[in-house]
């Protein structure tokens, strides 16, 4: 039997916060209800300094949740809440983020996830671009690590969150497998190809990864904004999973977003994806920066001739519908999946050859516009 995230949030409005006289919902402690294998997941967000007389509440939080017909187990997490801060001491360890409740008990931890309340913004970071798509595999990862290091050679200061929960894949773009070290007080980011790097993925070990879905990611992704030693940045760059889940939600509702791209291949099926993610953002109220149409030519590197494989135009097209503007077309070609995966973006590895050309253009419209 499926469970909405609305049929959680119902449960949880019918448990009272006895220190606000309010439900649980109507008091705005409800953070990224998820059900998921008969597992439903949510956070209940609270002021510190209650940290302690919340535990009852978690538990009847967790009571109404459990009692739903088809929810077999549930995880319910604390996370306060604190005040805005420049950068916060790591709560655990190097990484932060909260053990995984052990065989799925109630973590009644509470987790330091410090967010500037009044204040969206991340210490010392001007701007922030999310790169998201509603599908899959269309290059978000990609594009973000290709366009941030066109930023960085184009003299900006750059930032990249790889903010992918289920996927992270910009540890193995960038050719990063060290573990992002602490300094007791904030957690010092990676560098590489010009970039100042960090990604959840870089901070799971990584036979535990299925472990650590749901809510505590929704903390995690919230530390990286705020405990990570960004430094000052012109621009952070975050690539997002695929689809509108929950942690471009909380993205979009945590940080003061400068704006978001979205990546589509040519093909109606991309598109039809494409058009649910600009819906989101659109219902977030994150400005939408516009369409970014990946593989969209390729060139054959024994005839030249070129070949429209996923189609051509879709996402110009597209976005003339919906009224965005449209960003570029990236080729489709053997060099950029390959020093993708061999550590290195292409405009990394080859700045001046022509697969890096796309990214430079798009990068320098963005700053053209006053985006980065
Ligand atoms: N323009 C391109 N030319 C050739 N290969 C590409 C291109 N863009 C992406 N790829 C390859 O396609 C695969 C998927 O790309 P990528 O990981 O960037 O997509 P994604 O949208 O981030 O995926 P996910 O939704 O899983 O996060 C990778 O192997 C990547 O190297
Ligand atoms: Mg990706």
């Amino acid at each position: 039997m499926s469970v909405t995230r609305e049929d959680i949030l119902k449960a949880l409005s019918r448990v009272v916060d006895p220190g606000q006289g309010k439900d649980l919902v109507a008091a705005d402690m409800v953070r990224a209800p998820v059900f998921e294998n008969g597992t439903a997941r949510f956070i209940l967000e609270v002021d510190p300094a209650r940290g302690r007389e919340m535990g009852p509440v978690l538990k009847a939080a967790e009571a109404a949740v459990g009692a739903l017909p088809g929810v077999t187990k549930v995880q319910g997490v604390l996370t306060a809440h604190g005040p805005a801060a420049p950068a916060q001491p790591a709560a655990r360890g190097p990484a932060g983020v909260p053990p995984p409740p052990p065989g799925g008990a109630p973590n009644l931890k509470i987790g330091r996830h410090p967010q500037p309340q009044a204040s969206k913004k991340i210490p010392g970071v001007d701007k922030i671009i999310a790169v998201g798509s509603g599908k899959g595999g269309v290059g978000k990862s990609t594009v973000s690590a290709n366009l941030a290091v066109a930023l960085a050679r184009a003299g900006k200061r750059v930032g990249l969150l790889d903010a992918d929960i289920h996927g992270p894949s910009q540890a193995r773009m960038l050719g990063l497998s060290e573990r992002p070290r602490s300094d007791g007080e904030t957690i010092i980011p990676l560098q590489a190809h010009g970039l100042t790097a960090m990604s959840i993925g870089l901070m799971l070990p990584e036979d535990e990864a299925v472990i650590w879905r749901g809510p505590m990611l929704m903390g995690a992704l919230q530390q990286m904004m705020n405990q990570v030693r960004w430094g000052e940045l012109d621009v952070l760059v975050v690539d997002l999973p695929p689809g509108t889940g929950d942690v471009a939600l909380s993205l979009c509702q945590k940080a003061e977003v400068t704006g978001a791209i979205i990546v589509s291949t040519p093909q109606d099926v991309a598109l039809l994806d494409a058009k649910k993610a600009v819906a989101m953002f659109r219902k977030l109220e994150t400005p939408i920066l516009g369409l970014v149409e990946n593989m969209s030519v390729f060139v054959c590197p024994h005839c030249g001739q070129p070949s429209h494989i996923f189609g051509h135009d879709g996402a110009k097209a597209e976005a003339q519908r919906l009224g965005l503007p449209f960003l570029g077309e990236i080729p489709l070609h053997l060099d950029i999946r390959v020093s993708g995966d061999e550590g290195a973006p292409i405009v990394a590895r080859d700045p001046d050859g022509p697969q890096a050309q796309a990214f430079h253009a798009l990068a320098a419209k963005l700053i053209d516009g006053g985006l980065a």
